[in-house]
């Protein structure tokens, strides 16, 4: 599904050099639910990004679907990004002057389709987060544990194979983070691959396999 070999990467400003992430290599077969652990700053988000195809690594090759991204003009990462991934991240990142429904169709506004299609497939992907009686509602209105379900359906609209998740209960109370990974778990049932970060132990113990990073580095 997607496989990392040799990556680093390295922030450069005029001043200092940081070495976000050396060499790691990962290989995760579809189906997978995988665990990234790490203390703050040890590299997590900017592997997932990487991952994503939000960032590219300084060295290194992804490989995504059998596809090696390597040298891919921004316009094709970005239709690999919309059709195959879906992303939650910790702080929801929803459009708070849109309607719930209007949120989770975004992804799909970037393919053909009509806008009754469009409809539809956000309607079901609400249903699935358990949210249809929210759907005229703005973010506002809704509860953190609430927008995130909207993020989560948002993220699953287009049926992506793969699902990237930084921290997605780091801003929610344990009880509101149990209904989210529950979530996670039964989509990673119906087939979805899913990568998530989180700093939640217990959280990680109930996925497949845990990566652990230090300072950049994969110590397991
Ligand atoms: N745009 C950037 N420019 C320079 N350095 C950066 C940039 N983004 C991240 N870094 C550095 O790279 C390292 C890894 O950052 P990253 O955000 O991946 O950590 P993290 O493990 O996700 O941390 P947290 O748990 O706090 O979210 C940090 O030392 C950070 O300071
Ligand atoms: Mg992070």
């Amino acid at each position: 599904m997607i496989k990392l070999s040799g990556i680093e990467k390295v922030y450069r400003t005029s001043s200092i050099e940081t070495l976000a992430l050396d060499n790691i290599n990962v290989d995760i077969q579809k189906g997978e639910f995988v665990s990234i652990m790490g203390p703050s700053g040890c590299g997590k988000s900017t592997l997932l990004n990487i991952m994503g195809l939000l960032d590219e690594p300084s060295k290194g090759e992804v490989i995504i679907n059998d596809r090696q991204l390597k040298g891919y003009k921004d316009k094709e990462l970005a239709r690999i990004r919309n059709q195959e991934i879906g992303f939650i991240f910790q702080s929801f990142h929803l459009i708070n002057d849109l309607s719930v429904l209007d949120n989770v169709e975004i992804p799909l506004l970037y393919r053909p389709g009509s806008g009754s299609n469009r409809r539809e497939l956000a309607k079901e992907a609400l249903e699935k987060v358990g949210l249809s009686n929210r759907m005229k509602h703005f973010p506002t209105q809704l509860s953190g544990g609430q927008k995130q379900r909207v993020a989560i359906a948002r993220a699953i609209v287009g049926r992506p194979s793969l699902i990237l998740a930084d921290e997605p209960t780091g801003n929610l109370d344990s009880n509101m983070g149990n209904e989210i990974l529950n979530i996670l778990l039964q989509l990673n049932q119906e087939g979805s691959t899913i990568i998530m970060v989180t700093h939640d132990e217990n959280m990680a113990k109930r996925t497949n396999r845990l990566i652990r990073l230090f300072d950049g580095r994969q110590v397991s």
